[in-house]
């Protein structure tokens, strides 16, 4: 067997609740342990809670809730959901569990008795979001890169780290540790930052100031420093120093995070681990950010998008297949739901849904369902190479899931699709079906396509491990074996022929864009918006959209515009509207209608003429439903 596999995500902060920039990470832990698994190799994966700060103790009294009981609460939501979309954790560690806080202490006397951490006065810019110290050349336009607010001044005597010993040490490790940060950009951002002199890392708090944190233990005025805390869970959950999965696991440890905790995990973690005497980790991971309106997902934005309410309406592993799809991993992607449906429509319903459906139909078609014998003499002739583009995917495949290259090994298997598809067309096996005398040749094609469907359904096995299962039912697999070992994936004739298969089914659905229309019918295109899931926004945002209500004094159509007519609306003041609603509503429906609008919506051209606003509808399967008010009001009321 070869060596174990050991991932780790980052421990999420308790302040705010799971969102999909936290599922993505997780998610592709999930999928790198799946991975090693089909190698059978022994894996472990440990994920959990960041659960100390100020940032925890101020979002506790917006609750309302003691410090406790408030991690208690947000720390269950990010263990819950976890297992919701099918991810499968063997540790959760919370900062605040005992067995963690006694390492910590263990590991920080251990540096202070090798002189490793002193005493002394600091002042300094720090941001209470990020919780550290930030020096003037970090920050953009004299802000926080992250928060974009202002670091404030504080002066205080704190415990210091000596990092800056371990700067040449940390050079030479990263140049010389080939893959020691990935992807490459990211190593050499941690390079560049190495080339000014490393400060020293101020890894305490006064209690005075903050309380809710593990007690230094040679000093019992100070709490440790959030990053200090955090870091140390990867060894702790191990059962470090002398438990056996620390044994087993460490040396191979690959940690995955976003950009935003580069520094402290390529820079501050190994200079730790170093000064404590234990050896650095194998690897580190680093992604981009899932964007929304190309703005990093945050709470405090307002802007986040709910990983459970995504799989509700479009079900889990089409989730888990588009952000391992559409996101490169270490570039940042943007977030839609459009391009998220899209997806689902074309490389599921119509690439993998349709073959699957197509292969698993003839068998029952030519041969009642039953899998096929195979003729090894007619199978040689035939020579048409399915075998060999299965394999030599499996072999990219192999090559790209290592390097977390999701996007390429499922660009992949797509292309062993397709490979299958054209095999279809090339063999054209209902041809075949019509004569006795091809028969044999028949059988044979019909096998290697169920083969490499069966291929297929082992290597989408860690990204879509429910629909693996279904596919592996409907191919007869042996249930008890492990169907996406890279061992039988690489074996080929591993189909039992006499075996009886399921009728097909069908894999995804389509999703029906105009079905699940809720957009308004403000002269766009309709059929172009998903039903949309909208992240939550702050009523600072909502304030932002001028909700009027308007009198239609004139309404007329638009010449070659099928859905669209023009609106001469009084709100105060006169506007032009374009509204896409003439399929409902002839222009003497609406003049003297009192109608709501969006008065401050940027004025844009359509059919060549400029729409200064946009008309409030509801659409159903029935049409659409211009929005009134139950009683007359004066034009251009605000609407609150
Ligand atoms: N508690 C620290 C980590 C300590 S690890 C020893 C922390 N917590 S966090 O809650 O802020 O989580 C940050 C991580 O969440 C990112 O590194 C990333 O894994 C994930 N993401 C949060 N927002 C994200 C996006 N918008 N996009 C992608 N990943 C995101 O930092």
């Amino acid at each position: 067997m070869s060596k174990p596999f050991y991932i780790t995500t980052p421990i999420y902060y308790v302040n705010a609740r799971p969102h999909l920039g936290h599922a993505y990470t997780t998610i592709v832990a999930d999928i790198a342990r799946r991975f090693n698994s089909m190698r059978q190799v022994e894996t472990f994966f440990l994920t959990g809670t960041d659960e100390h700060g100020d940032k925890i103790v101020r979002a506790a009294k917006k609750e309302n809730l003691s410090p406790r009981k408030y991690v208690d609460k947000i720390s269950g939501l990010f263990r819950t959901l976890w297992p919701e979309l099918n991810i499968k954790y063997d540790c959760f560690i919370r900062t605040t569990d005992a067995f963690h806080v006694a390492i910590v202490e263990q590991i920080m006397q251990k540096i202070y008795d090798a002189g490793d951490i002193y005493f002394s006065e600091y002042e300094g810019l720090y941001c209470f979001g990020c919780e550290r110290f930030y020096t003037e050349r970090e920050l953009v336009n004299g802000k926080c890169p992250d928060h974009g607010t202002a670091p404030e001044p504080i002066q205080e005597s704190n415990y210091f780290f000596k990092m800056s010993r371990y700067q040449d040490w940390l050079i030479d490790h990263i140049k010389n540790t080939p893959d020691f940060i990935t992807p490459e950009r990211y190593k050499n951002e941690v390079l560049s930052f190495l080339k000014e002199p490393l400060e020293d890392l101020c890894i305490s708090r006064p209690k005075k100031r903050l309380q809710w944190g593990i007690t230094l233990p040679f000093d019992n005025n100070y709490v440790t420093y959030v990053w200090f805390d955090a870091l140390l869970n990867y060894i702790s959950a191990l059962g470090y120093p002398d438990g056996d999965l620390f044994k087993t696991f460490w040396p191979v440890a690959q940690h995955v995070v976003a950009k935003d905790i580069l520094k402290p995990h390529g820079i501050y973690w190994p200079c730790i681990l170093k000064a404590a005497g234990i050896p650095i980790y194998k690897q580190l991971h680093v992604h981009g950010y899932w964007n929304v309106d190309q703005t990093k997902m945050s709470k405090s934005i307002g802007n986040v998008v709910d990983p459970l309410q995504l799989k509700n309406i479009y079900g889990l592993d089409t989730f888990r297949f588009f952000l391992m799809r559409d996101m490169v991993f270490g570039l940042d992607s943007n977030f839609s739901e459009t391009a998220f449906v899209q997806r689902i429509n074309s490389d599921l319903a119509n690439d993998l849904g349709n073959l699957f459906s197509r292969v698993l139909t003839m068998v029952h078609k030519y041969f009642s369902g039953v899998v096929p014998q195979v003729d090894t003499r007619t199978e040689e002739e035939l020579r048409l190479g399915l075998k060999s583009d299965a394999f030599r995917t499996i072999e990219k495949y192999e090559e790209h899931m290592e390097m977390f290259a999701f996007h390429k090994a499922l660009m992949a298997i797509w292309e062993l699709i397709s490979q299958m598809n054209k095999y279809i067309d090339l063999t054209t096996p209902w041809v075949l079906a019509k004569k006795k005398s091809s028969r044999k040749q028949l059988e044979v094609v019909i096998y290697n396509l169920l083969e490499a469907l069966r291929i297929i359904s082992g290597l989408i096995y860690p990204i879509m491990p429910e629909t693996a299962e279904t596919m592996q039912k409907h191919l007869g697999l042996d249930p008890q074996k492990p169907f996406y070992y890279l061992e039988f994936l690489k074996t080929w004739k591993t189909l039992i022929p006499g075996t009886n298969l399921p009728k097909s089914i069908t894999l995804f659905p389509r999703i029906d864009l105009k079905k699940n229309d809720t957009s308004p019918p403000g002269g766009g295109d309709r059929s172009s918006r998903p039903a949309a899931i909208k992240p939550e926004i702050t009523l600072d945002t909502l304030s932002k959209v001028d909700f009027r209500v308007a009198t239609v004094i004139h309404a007329e159509e638009i010449p070659r515009a099928k859905k669209l007519l023009k609106l001469e609306v009084d709100l105060g003041e006169r506007k032009t509207i374009i509204a896409g609603i003439s399929e409902d509503y002839t222009p003497e429906d609406l003049v003297g209608k009192q109608v709501i609008v969006v008065a401050n919506l940027k004025p844009a051209k359509l059919m060549g003429i400029l729409s200064q606003g946009m008309l409030l509808a509801a659409v159903d399967e029935n049409g659409c439903t211009v929005a009134t008010l139950d009683k007359k009001v004066k034009p251009g009321t605000s609407l609150s």
